[in-house]
């Protein structure tokens, strides 16, 4: 399995690549089977059908790696929060407010309510070619706090970040988070994922000390928990927008591979990343929907850049709804040298 090499800090020539979310709208076959569906979570818990929304891009463009159909929102609706996807509009959540609505959310319902996502899982391995990753994540516990006190997506998620410096029950949400991720993660792992990404799309946001805080620690803790348990499973780490930071988390959290956004530079990132990470990233999704033929120049200038350390060709966070199909092949030849 040629990521699994890479993530183990294997160099090679071409790099194993797979997109994050690609899975999704900008694929026909995906939008057809979603049509199908009572929305977006009932597709979530279908095993089979979320295991063929998973196969389709391997199947399309060869990538090197599945990345499970789920979100990272099943965990606060497997904890009891009440989670609903409006189309065109994004994730809506029942707000946390108080410390009383915290006592509501219960760890032992994970197991019961997660059951289909680790079939999906077994579902994926079952039928997913030797070579090729199958990948399980969850959200990271900032970023997942964050919709569950905004109940929603924001740009700024100021009410979230309020309640971190002024009440005392954000501390416990975020341990009762480390607990649930602990468990998703390993019930997707025993299921057949091979590797894990922690996704902290949020940890941007956050000044230094509450970067130590909410990013780093909680992310130690998981990455800990789940190596205790599964110490042949590498484990990514993507804090979007950590910047400066990034080399930081790499190092202090224990990951094995770190996502590198969009915004960095490539040769920063080769500088100063430890050698012994290695490096999943950049492309711009904005730049790949919008010019195929400049997606691909930068795409062959990722590979220059990173030739020297082992990585992971993705893009810089995930892709965009209207991607022409013909963008992501043109950089999937470029990548590949064709
Ligand atoms: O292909 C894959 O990567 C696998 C599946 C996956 C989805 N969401 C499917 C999805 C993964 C790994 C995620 C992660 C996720 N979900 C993140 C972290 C990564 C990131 O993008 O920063 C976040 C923040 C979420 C929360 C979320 N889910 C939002 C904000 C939205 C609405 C925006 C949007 O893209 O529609 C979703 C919905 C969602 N998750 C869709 C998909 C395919 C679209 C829903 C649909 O098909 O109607």
């Amino acid at each position: 399995m040629k990521m699994l090499e890479t993530l183990r800090g294997r160099k090679s020539d071409i790099p194993p690549i797979w997109f994050m979310r690609q899975a999704g709208r900008y694929l026909p076959e995906y939008r057809e089977l979603r049509r199908s569906c009572n929305g977006f979570l009932d597709l979530c818990y279908s095993p089979e059908k979320a295991a063929e929304v998973t196969l389709q891009p391997v199947r399309r463009f060869g990538m090197d790696a599945a990345i499970l159909f789920s979100d990272i929102l099943v965990l606060p609706h497997a904890l009891g929060m009440e989670v609903r996807f409006v189309e065109g509009e994004g994730p809506k959540l029942t707000p946390l407010a108080h410390a009383d609505d915290l006592a509501k959310l219960d760890l032992k319902k994970i197991e019961a309510h997660c059951t289909p996502v680790y079939e999906t899982v077994m579902n994926v391995h079952a039928s997913l070619p030797k070579e090729t990753m199958l990948i399980g994540f969850c959200g990271a516990p900032w970023t997942v706090a964050c919709y569950m006190i905004e109940g929603g997506g924001s740009k700024e998620f100021a009410k979230a970040r309020q309640t971190a410096i002024r009440e005392k029950w954000f501390a416990d949400l975020m341990d009762l988070l480390v607990e649930g991720s602990v468990d998703y993660l390993l019930g997707q792992i025993a299921a057949g994922a091979h590797t894990v990404q922690v996704f902290d799309s949020w940890a941007g946001l956050l000044p230094p000390e509450e970067f130590e805080r909410w990013v780093i620690a909680p992310t130690r803790e998981i990455v800990a928990r789940v190596k205790a348990q599964a110490p042949a499973v590498p484990i990514i780490g993507f804090a979007k927008g950590a910047g400066m930071q990034l080399p930081y988390y790499a190092q202090a959290t224990g990951v094995d591979a770190v996502g590198i956004d969009f915004t960095m530079p490539l040769e920063w990132a080769a500088k100063h990343i430890p050698e012994n990470i290695v490096l999943q990233g950049n492309l711009d999704p904005c730049l790949l929907a919008a010019d195929g033929k400049k997606a691909a120049a930068q795409a062959r200038k990722i590979c220059k850049a990173w030739k020297d350390r082992a990585f992971v060709f993705n893009l810089g966070h995930g892709i965009l709804p209207n991607t022409p199909i013909a963008h992501v092949e043109a950089v999937l030849a470029a990548v590949r040298g064709a």
